[in-house]
């Protein structure tokens, strides 16, 4: 992984194929000397954020992000911040510019879960301290990286594997299809007519697909046909955050999408159900989402493993044996 230090996670496809590959194999990595079962000492185990702070900056409602960003920095030895919309000055009295700057002085890292993505790009503009990016209005990379280690865990090698998403086109699918055409996926994407995902990100999955030897992107407005012959079958919430007052019309125009029972069964046998969570019935049904086929719970746990991974620091690296040194 050597390079990655300091660098900002703002997109998947910012990353280049081994920095994404050095990041799954050290979220593996942290699991084996942090997880339960490892058979490392927790108090033993090295604290390479001792004395090193994170400032979490929560301009939305988080359960995973939160949680696994505070225990998995504490697990490191250093100190998360939680500062949402009320605890501090920014949009009411400051700039992000100006909390950039300031912040940067304080912390060693910044993660921001905001509404607009060019309040991301301008935070890493002007922050002097790696940025990660915790869910944008365009992209989730830190949701992309559990949900590939949940399918490599599940599959082993991804290459070849075809990931069908069905639903709303939004910043989950956005790093999800630029993640799995890094790492040799098939995508198909079904969603509703005025749900398309973004333009110049399906431009971008499409150049990917081509350089990693996959199919090319398949689109429909219809779930069945993304779903046929796929591996993995994917959905998240109908109604983002920031949506609310759309609900009404997005339940009515979704209906048809939802991932049930019958819907799986034009998958490939064998196939496996991801959803990023919070979940609502509307977009898959009980008995998928609590079924064997379901990864969605070590899907979440990952999410503690990745953001791990990825305040790693020049001062930690792991030995063949998979023990951690820092120094
Ligand atoms: N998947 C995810 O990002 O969940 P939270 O909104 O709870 O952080
Ligand atoms: N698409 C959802 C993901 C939540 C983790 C949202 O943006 O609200």
């Amino acid at each position: 992984l050597s390079g990655f230090e300091g660098k900002h996670l703002i997109s998947i496809d910012k990353l280049s194929n081994d920095e994404l590959r050095g990041l799954l194999d050290l979220s593996k990595k942290y699991r084996d000397v942090y997880g339960r079962g490892s058979s490392v000492d927790p108090i033993a185990a090295p604290k390479p954020l001792t004395g090193k702070s994170v400032s979490m900056i929560f301009q939305k409602r988080s359960t995973r992000t939160r949680v696994s960003t505070e225990t998995g920095t504490s697990l490191l030895g250093g100190h998360a911040l939680f500062l949402g919309p009320s605890d501090i000055q920014l949009g009411v009295n400051e700039s992000m510019r100006d909390t950039a700057s300031v912040l940067s002085r304080f912390n060693s890292i910044i993660l921001a879960r905001v509404f607009a993505h060019s309040d991301i790009t301008e935070l890493a503009k002007y922050a002097t301290v790696p940025v990660i990016n915790a869910l944008s209005d365009m992209h989730h990379p830190l949701q992309t990286l559990a949900d590939l280690m949940a399918l490599e865990d599940h599959f082993g090698d991804l290459r070849g594997k075809t990931l069908a998403w069905v639903g709303d086109g939004n910043n989950v699918l956005h790093d999800l299809m630029l993640g799995g055409a890094k790492l040799g996926m098939n995508i198909r994407i079904a969603t509703p007519k005025g749900y398309e995902e973004n333009a110049d990100v399906l431009a971008t999955t499409r150049k990917l697909a081509a350089e990693n030897g996959t199919e090319d992107v398949f689109r429909t407005t219809v779930a069945a046909e993304a779903v046929k012959g796929s591996d993995v079958v994917v959905t998240d919430t109908w109604v983002s955050m920031g949506q609310e007052a759309e609900y009404e019309k997005r339940v009515k125009e979704f209906d048809g999408y939802q991932v049930n029972a019958s819907l799986m069964k034009q998958a490939n046998p064998g196939a496996v159900f991801l959803h990023c969570l919070p979940r609502h019935p509307e977009e898959v049904s009980d008995e998928v989402f609590y079924s064997e086929q379901s990864l969605v719970f070590p899907e979440a746990e990952n999410r503690m493993w990745t953001v791990m991974a990825k305040p790693n620091m020049p001062n930690i690296f792991f030995t063949q044996e998979n023990f951690v040194l820092a120094f």
